[in-house]
């Protein structure tokens, strides 16, 4: 018997005044499955996870949460979702444990749920502490808690990491993925940072301006170009070097937002690479920087959008 979706998101269309946020998106998410949404700021990630949350309404298309909609369901899917929004306002005069027994007390949960939910945040030596006190990692770490509460079924975690230090960044991360081993939540998180797609979903929906650009594993998305290598340079004279090595040279150069670093990538690096530098040479410009990599997400991004995932 084929398993019916945990999450079924279809043709979700949402506007405001004249930003079309959210245009034609459709996905589904199956149990245990963890997704990224990963997109640059203004793609329209927390309009979409806001109305999979059901905090917002679509204009267009349905949005089925274990095959039921919002509308008649509330008190149901509330029990089985747990959410952190973009932004996390907590009650600054109260402790960290405070706030989970606050929270633990809608869901009728005790002491000893906030306790353990304590120990997996790892904020044992701040359970005394002022939430206003904690460090933005802390804050982030509570959020997730107070999403974790209720052992949801589905976790919706809208820019769990945005803004943080990568150190603070990566303990996010390894409570995520002590959760994805040791339980079947369906996770939904959206991100700029590929990294953290990378790290944490199986599976990513890239989304630019209200639609999906590109979805599948990180082999998928990178196959079709598998055997593209990125070369990334800077020059002594940027400015010089965009009217000398414009095409047709027969390079397709992608210039940073400044200018100075341009980005190609090269399906036969091998031959490529030493005709680039002749090209150089011959209009007398010279290398700064110059580094070879495999293909990112971002360079994915780049090539579908001319624009990079966070500038
Ligand atoms: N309440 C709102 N009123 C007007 N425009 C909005 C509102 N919410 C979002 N938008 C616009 O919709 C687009 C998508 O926003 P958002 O969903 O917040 O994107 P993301 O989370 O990917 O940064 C943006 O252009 C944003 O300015
Ligand atoms: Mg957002």
């Amino acid at each position: 018997m084929k398993t019916s979706p945990v999450i079924e998101v279809k043709n979700v269309c949402k506007s405001f005044k004249n930003v079309q946020a959210v245009n034609g998106v459709d996905f589904q998410i199956f149990k245990g499955q963890s997704v990224a949404l990963l997109g640059p700021n203004g793609a329209g990630k927390t309009t979409l996870m806001e109305m999979i949350e059901g905090i917002q309404k679509p204009d267009n298309g349905d949005i089925l949460i274990m095959g039921r909609k919002w509308k008649g369901n509330e008190r149901q899917l509330h029990q089985m979702i747990g959410l952190s929004l973009q932004e996390t306002h907590f009650i600054d005069r109260l402790t960290v444990s405070e706030t989970l027994k606050l929270f633990a007390s809608f869901y009728k949960l005790g002491k000893q749920r906030v306790n353990e939910i304590i120990q997996i945040i790892g904020l044992a030596e701040k359970t005394r502490s002022y939430v206003v006190n904690l460090s933005g990692g802390q804050r982030q770490r509570l959020a997730l808690g107070i999403a974790l509460l209720n052992d949801p079924k589905i976790l919706l975690l809208d820019e769990p990491t945005t803004g943080l230090d990568p150190n603070a960044r990566r303990e996010i991360w390894s409570i995520l993925q002590h959760l994805k081993k040791h339980s079947q939540t369906s996770l939904i998180l959206t991100t700029h940072y590929m990294e953290e797609a990378e790290q944490l979903c199986e599976r990513i929906i890239i989304i630019d301006k209200g639609q999906i650009l590109k979805q599948g594993s990180l082999e998928e998305l990178l196959k079709e170009d598998n055997d593209e290598k990125i070369i990334e340079f800077a020059l002594d004279e940027p400015n010089l070097a965009i009217e000398r090595v414009s095409n047709p040279s027969g390079f397709h150069i992608q210039w940073g937002a400044n200018r100075d670093k341009g980005i190609i990538a090269l399906n036969q690096i091998e031959r490529q690479l030493p005709e680039f530098l002749t090209l150089l040479n011959q209009n007398n410009l010279r290398l700064r920087h110059l580094e070879c990599r495999r293909k990112t997400l971002d360079d994915l991004f780049t090539t579908m959008t001319g624009r990079r995932l966070h500038e």
